[in-house]
């Protein structure tokens, strides 16, 4: 073709193919470099705020994962053992960008405000965990968390509540699904149907690439495996990055024998529902609900 055409021409209609080429090549390595931002904001794989900077006693935990990867934990326990048998437990599934550290002032609320348990982890490759993020490993870690705590003393004899926001929502249905005897609740928190659903909402540009989308969060479809479990959706109405169609959407297909909990924040963004007037009630009172046939202490 070239020798029909003048030089720049076919240079540029080859820099043209190239360029496509290539940016369908960087979205597909690249891609978990733009779903888990973990050094965003700037020194988030190296400094991790302490829960003891919000007076929070905790344990700082390494978990060592089934492949070898060392991710770092907070457990955040009530100081007396007996009081705390008695506490739901959170596990904390965080959002994508970030670490564990971001969450404390929400921890914080959990703790002292619900005398909750909170267990939270940043995944590999957030925070000071090792590794690099993926769904493969995110879902490994999680069970890593879960296999902790149905080993610790106390831990095990509490009631267990998943919390995630975002891709935590994944995160938490997943896990969820695939164990739900070892769970007593799922909270879950403007998350998606699944990462190919979104990505033609939050990065049009490259919808027409979106099959190349390795990393799937499959929740749509893990979703409909929770048949016994309380759940609650909280869904902020302005949420600009996952459409809150979604969380309707998940709402839909959930089909389960447990309580179904649907709370909307109309002025909630992706990020910052849990500001919005409303939302920890909602978790409190989803939060009794599950202790209310249990001898457990009733949540102030
Ligand atoms: C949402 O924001 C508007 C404008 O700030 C305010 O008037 C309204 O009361 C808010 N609604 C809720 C439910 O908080
Ligand atoms: C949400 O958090 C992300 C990452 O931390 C940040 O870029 C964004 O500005 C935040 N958005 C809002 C509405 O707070």
């Amino acid at each position: 073709m070239s020798s029909y055409l003048p030089w720049y021409l076919s240079y540029s209609l080859g820099a043209a193919a190239v360029a496509i080429l290539s940016g369908g090549a960087l979205l597909y390595h690249f891609q978990c470099e733009i779903i888990y931002p973990a050094n965003f904001p700037e020194g988030s794989r190296t400094h991790v705020i302490k829960p003891s900077q919000y007076g929070l006693p905790y344990e700082d935990l390494t978990l060592v994962t089934s492949d070898e990867v060392k991710i770092k934990a907070y457990l955040i326990k009530q100081s007396d053992d007996l009081v705390a048998r008695k506490r739901p437990t959170i596990l904390f599934l965080h959002a994508n960008a970030g670490n564990m550290g971001h969450r404390l002032s929400i921890a914080d609320v959990f703790y002292r405000q619900f005398g909750c348990n909170v267990f939270m982890l940043s995944y590999r490759g957030y925070g000071l965990s090792e590794g690099s993020p993926t769904e493969k490993g995110l879902k490994i870690d999680a069970k890593t968390a879960l296999n902790y705590i149905k080993g610790h003393p106390v831990l095990s004899e509490t009631k267990l509540i998943a919390y995630g926001q975002s891709i935590g929502g994944a995160v938490s249905i997943d896990i969820v699904a695939k164990n739900q005897d070892q769970f007593s609740g799922l909270i879950i928190e403007n998350t998606f149907l699944s990462l190919p659903k979104v990505i033609p909402h939050v990065l049009p540009m490259i919808s027409a690439l979106s099959f190349l989308c390795h990393q799937i969060w499959n929740s749509e479809q893990m979703i409909q495996y929770i048949s016994r479990l309380p759940v609650l959706f909280l869904s902020g109405k302005k949420d600009e990055l996952v459409p809150p169609a979604h969380m309707m959407e998940l709402h839909r297909l959930l089909d389960t024998t447990g309580e179904v909990v649907w709370r909307e924040f109309p002025n909630g963004t992706h990020n910052d529902t849990c500001l919005k007037p409303g939302y920890f009630e909602a978790i409190k009172a989803f939060l009794n609900n599950i202790m209310k046939d249990s001898d457990n202490e009733k949540i102030k």
